[in-house]
């Protein structure tokens, strides 16, 4: 097979991505870029529109909504996550092994940060950008923000927020493209939305730009299935900048501790 050398740095997200990985993920990614390049079908539109989109989401058939979170909805195989019963006053840690796992591509997001030298700030929020993904999907920069407001860092929090947004803005004086992955999820013409717009403009010229602006740098380059993860080089940056609660995340009747007990009990009717 011909390997478009440009197209491939461009999916692994530049040059300089590249230059951070081992020969083995470099070997990984070759063979993943190949499979990928080998599936496209010449049949099929590369990128659905928002009106295919729209249609898809007519059929009522379909196991859950796009917007269920992670820990609701089917895996690849057909079948729900199991769930194991949480300690009785769970830790952020806790719910990275019983509920998030494995939660590659929070980990490389972070690890990307701390190996970069970015601020403890941005690792914690680069740590936590997704994890509400578990629960629910839609507007995820605002839930997840909710969910760790009471227990991070202001800045932590305000990255957390609005990465999301800045997701589908460009900046080119960070290294950051719009994701090729975004043309198939919202469509060849997706616009964004003017709620966006509109919280692009005000973040754009906030002093803490830089903090969203970073968590979707390393977001945009942690999407390596085969990467190895741990949450060990976190456990300090974990217990210096997240306060976690005495009685247990979900049992401090914080503002977002029914949301973590949502996430202890997925099962439960009420
Ligand atoms: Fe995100
Ligand atoms: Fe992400």
């Amino acid at each position: 097979m011909e390997i478009d050398r440009r197209a491939l740095f461009k999916s692994l997200g530049g040059a300089a991505a590249v230059a951070l990985m081992t020969p083995d993920q470099k070997a990984d990614a070759l063979e993943h870029y190949m499979e990928e390049q080998l599936n496209a079908s010449a049949d099929e539109p590369e990128y659905p529109t928002v009106a295919d989109l729209a249609a898809r989401n007519e059929d009522l058939t379909r196991p859950a909504r796009n917007g269920a979170g992670f820990l609701f909805r089917q895996g690849r195989d057909g079948k729900l996550r199991k769930i194991a019963p949480m300690p009785a006053k769970p830790s952020l840690e806790d719910f990275f092994e019983y509920r998030f796992a494995p939660a590659n591509h929070v980990l490389q997001s972070a690890n990307r940060a701390l190996t970069t030298g970015m601020d403890e700030e941005i690792i914690l929020a680069c740590l936590l950008h997704d994890v509400v993904l578990n629960l629910i999907r839609p507007d995820h920069g605002w839930w997840g923000a909710q969910l760790v407001e009471p227990y991070v860092p202001e800045k932590t929090t305000f990255a957390i927020r609005y990465h999301q947004c800045l997701r589908f803005f460009p900046d080119t004086e960070y290294g950051y493209e719009y994701p090729e992955s975004y043309f198939r999820s919202f469509g060849e013409d997706y616009v964004p939305e003017p709620y966006l717009q509109k919280t692009h403009e005000w973040v754009k010229n906030h002093k803490w730009y830089k903090y969203p602006r970073l968590v979707t740098v390393n977001d945009l380059y942690s999407f390596d299935r085969n990467a190895k993860v741990s949450i060990d080089p976190f456990r300090e940056i974990i217990a210096r900048h997240f306060k976690q609660p005495e009685e247990g995340l979900g049992w401090d009747d914080s503002p977002s501790a029914h949301m973590w007990r949502t996430l202890i009990w997925p099962d439960r009717r009420l």
